[in-house]
């Protein structure tokens, strides 16, 4: 390959550094003593700013991880003979080496969802089994927002699969590693997700510019008194929480945190574009949020990944991810679409 290299990979958003803004706020707190486990005015300061986002007075907790995260939001909605509905490719069904299995004993119900996304009657053909003591009971649906397939729920879709989770008696988890490329994408606003009847998410940080840090917010802050306990006992209390809030508290000034998200997602669809007119390459679809997934070549996908290393999504279709962040620039762009070329031309 001759094509120069671009700066920024497109294998992940968790490959890319820390924002400025972020590297800054860490540096001004990094001043003095308080109180630890999130008894200082920092962690105080971004709880207030997650309740004006959401408009509401939602609970906050933070977290070290995602897994973590997600681990905490379903550990305070279920009971230990209780399953979570989830989709198939949902990162806490394929990426979290089984951790809620492990940890909280639940059975995942995993259902093939093409696109990353569910739909109330795959929910509604699972609840023959309520009522049966023979049967794991289903007692949460989790979702993603946007999802690992780089699509998005529409907010009456969420609505309507929410609505029928709840007509069960299920409590709703949203996985939101990525909320804020689904916020930047203009479907939703924070605070349309209490309509929509989410009862618990994962709210991203890392993807979107911090160092490390998620935050669980419950939407029914009365879920939150329980979990404090269970955060502890899952192994996700920060002693130093200053040093996550305040990471949360700088990508909401001045909605950074909308702007980092922006940036990914118009970044992927202007790869999308260019790629798209290169004979060799298929896009799934054209990319919703910071992520596009596309069909080509073996031999030109293995000379891209020694050059420029980015994760294959489904191998048996040839087909990879690339993932755009918010430190992706356009040179970037333009340099992987040559790269792209040059070696589909090497691959013909
Ligand atoms: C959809 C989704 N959820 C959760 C996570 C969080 O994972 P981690 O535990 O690596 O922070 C990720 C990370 O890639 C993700 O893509």
């Amino acid at each position: 390959m001759e094509s120069p290299e671009p700066s920024h990979s497109f294998a992940s958003d968790n490959n890319s550094g820390v924002h400025p803004a972020v590297m800054e706020a860490l540096e001004r707190v990094n001043e003095g003593h308080v109180l630890a486990y999130g008894e200082d005015p920092y962690t105080a300061t971004a709880i207030d700013a997650f309740r004006g986002l959401f408009a509401a007075p939602v609970e906050v907790l933070f977290c070290w991880g995602g897994t973590g995260a997600n681990i905490v939001g379903l550990h305070s909605i279920l009971q230990s003979f209780q399953a979570v509905i989830c989709a198939a490719s949902s990162h806490i069904n394929v990426d979290e080496c089984g951790a809620a299995e492990w940890m909280l004993g639940t059975k995942l119900i995993d259902l093939e969802a093409p696109h990353g996304k569910l739909t109330p009657s795959q929910v509604e053909d699972q609840m023959y089994v309520l009522g049966d003591e023979h049967h794991v009971q289903p007692g949460a649906l989790s979702v993603t927002q946007s999802t690992e397939s780089g699509t998005l729920y529409t907010l009456d879709e969420l609505g309507e699969l929410a609505e029928m989770a709840h007509r069960f008696g299920l409590k709703v988890h949203l996985d939101g590693a990525r909320l804020a490329n689904a916020c930047a994408a203009e479907v939703m606003r924070p605070e349309d997700l209490l309509d929509a009847g989410i009862d618990v998410l994962t709210f991203g940080g890392t993807k979107n510019g911090a160092m490390y840090g998620e935050a669980v917010v419950f939407l029914d802050p009365s879920l939150a008194e329980r979990a404090r306990f269970l955060r502890k006992q899952n192994a996700q209390l920060p002693s130093k929480m200053r040093y996550i809030a305040t990471q949360f508290g700088a990508l909401f000034e001045n909605d950074l945190w909308l702007d980092n998200a922006r940036t990914a997602n118009t970044m992927a669809s202007r790869l999308g574009k260019a790629v798209a007119s290169l004979d060799g390459v298929v896009l799934a679809s054209p990319p919703q949020v910071n992520a596009l997934f596309a069909r080509l070549d073996r031999r030109a996908i293995d000379a891209l990944q020694s050059w420029s290393y980015f994760y294959d999504w489904d191998q048996s279709r040839n087909e990879v991810r690339w993932m755009c962040s918010f430190d992706t620039t356009n040179q970037d762009i333009d340099r992987f679409v040559a790269g792209v070329a040059e070696a589909l031309a090497l691959a013909p």
